[in-house]
């Protein structure tokens, strides 16, 4: 038989479509993920008028989601070592279609609550189980460009909850609207049913992982997959290598988080922290979910939501797949470094742009102030200000203190600033974002650790890459509020620096090793 039509021939060949459509399928996770994350930003308004909420309420209406995506990812990990990944990702994908379901259903404001609260459990599972799962199926040639596809995912997730929302939106106006307005923020909640219903559809074709099915002791079923993807030879001797890599730990069975702690697992870890701590550190979510009140402030005026949307979105989506072209040519190093660099510089030009950044008070703004500070503000109208500190001292001498927003509103309204420049160092730092950082540390969260303590590891380090980004947004208002725009992109900056001079030291090239070398290299046990 001529070599093309040998088994391992014709296995590895349409491998090759197997897994990518593997792959993709459990990708779909990110984009739930990605859509539930923005899908809310649309809604809240409508909610707050229709169920009357106060602050708190309105909070914990957007809030609520993240408390249960943080407690499921700590328990995914675990339990996708008991029942399996793809058994994790179906359950996430059910809770998906039933929260999106209960959303557009709800009742009122507590079930609207709960809904939300499930839909959480979906979106802490599919982050850190999905890449997990990829990590754990593909050929170590392609690992990194199918493990991307999570992140790629999550980018068109957020975009396509922007455009969904557009659209209702449109839909429910005009003389014979085709949604009625008073259900229209369930609409936007419940069009995620569909992705939901298409995610649990396509996981029935897509296989156990066959690192975990080894792990579980099915050996059979695992040589099946990996021949499936890798060919016969190919196959055989992933398992024989698999194998190995289990029977060298813990007597071949999964371990928790206690493992974390031992000595040779503290590279790997202390790599994972920092790409972890560093991609959320740096600012990306401060930017995303400010942007529009970054480009207000920066005198875009109505455009930016728009800009926001259609810029930031599409620069993210493009330099995503930059990062899928070249991640396993290139290599992780020569992308990260170079990420983290052009995130350094064009946070440092943010930072210098609004340094250089004067305020004046309009006539127009000081008029529409409240009666009562009014007369106080009078004197400042038309006075410039080299200095954000130097105006808001200025405004406190009036009356109007940091709290309660007016503060804000007038420092927005007050600043002139290069606007070009302030464009181009948004979208300069998403673009380095997206072909790095972004992608590359869900590759090094799914392929630094040893086969046997993956799971809890992942669900570790997600952990503190949630708990980073949920920081970082929280203190972002009070950050500009107390410090201004140009020392709080200042510091993203320094993150930025920061972590490309400790990675630069200890992160070694992942490219093109099997998962088992990367441990032999990487996690040797010591005998002990
Ligand atoms: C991060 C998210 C972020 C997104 C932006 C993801 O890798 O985990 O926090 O919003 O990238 O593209």
């Amino acid at each position: 038989m001529p070599p093309a039509h040998s088994e391992a021939a014709i296995s590895a060949k349409s491998g090759g479509a197997y897994v990518w459509f593997t792959s993709l399928s459990a990708a779909l996770g990110g984009f739930l993920m990605g859509f539930d994350a923005s899908v809310i930003s649309g809604v809240v308004g409508f909610i707050e008028d229709e169920f009357q909420l106060n602050e708190i309420q309105l909070g914990w209406a957007v809030a609520s989601l993240t408390l249960t995506s943080t407690l499921a990812m700590l328990g995914a990990g675990p339990l996708s070592n008991r029942v399996g990944r793809v058994a994790v990702l179906k359950a996430a994908a059910a809770l998906f279609f039933v929260s999106a379901i209960g959303c557009a259903f709800a009742p009122g404001y507590s079930p609207l609550v709960v809904a939300r609260m499930l839909g959480g459990f979906a979106v802490g599972a599919a982050l850190i189980v999905a890449p997990m799962y990829i990590a754990e199926a593909a050929p170590a040639a392609i690992r990194g460009r199918l493990v991307s596809l999570n992140q790629l995912n999550i980018v068109i997730g957020i975009s396509a909850a922007f455009f969904s929302n557009y659209l209702l939106l449109r839909l429910s106006q005009g003389q014979e609207p085709l949604i009625a307005p008073e259900r229209l923020w369930r609409w936007m909640l419940g069009v995620e049913a569909l992705p939901a219903l298409l995610y649990l559809i396509v996981l029935q074709w897509v296989p156990e992982s066959p690192r975990w099915l080894q792990l579980r002791g099915r050996g059979e079923e695992a040589l099946a997959t990996l021949i499936r993807i890798n060919g016969a030879e190919g196959g055989r001797s992933e398992q024989e290598a698999i194998k190995a890599s289990l029977a060298a730990e813990s007597a071949g069975k999964p371990a928790g988080f206690a493992e974390l702690l031992r000595p040779h697992l503290r590279l790997v870890l202390l790599i994972a922290l920092t790409i972890g701590i560093a991609q959320q550190a740096t600012g990306i979510n401060a930017v995303f979910f400010y942007a529009p009140m970054i480009f207000e402030q920066s005198g875009f005026g109505d455009d930016a939501a728009f800009l926001q949307a259609v810029l930031v979105g599409l620069v993210n989506l493009l330099f995503t797949v930059v990062a899928i072209v070249f991640i396993d040519r290139l290599g992780r190093r020569p992308l990260l470094f170079a990420g983290l660099a052009g995130i350094a510089v064009f946070m440092l030009l943010l930072s210098w742009t609004f340094d250089r950044a004067t305020y004046q008070l309009s006539d127009e703004a000081v008029a529409a102030a409240p009666a009562e500070v009014r007369e106080s503000l009078a004197p400042l109208a038309g006075a410039v200000f080299d200095d954000e500190g130097d105006l808001r001292a200025a405004l406190a001498g009036a009356g109007v203190g940091a709290e309660g927003g007016l503060e804000s509103e007038l420092v927005a309204g007050a600043v002139r600033v290069d606007t070009t420049l302030v464009l181009i160092g948004i979208l300069g730092f998403v673009a380095c974002f997206a072909f790095s950082a972004g992608p590359i540390m869900w590759v090094l969260f799914a392929e630094l650790f040893p086969n046997y303590v993956r799971a809890a590891a992942i669900s570790f380090v997600g952990l503190v890459n949630s708990g980073m980004s949920f920081l970082v947004q929280m203190l972002f208002p009070w950050e500009l509020a107390n410090f201004g725009s140009s020392l709080t992109f200042l510091v993203y900056g320094l993150v930025a620096i920061a972590g490309l001079a400790i990675l630069a030291r200890i992160m070694p090239e992942t490219r093109g090793k099997s998962l088992e070398e990367l441990e032999q290299a990487l996690a040797p046990r010591r005998e002990s």
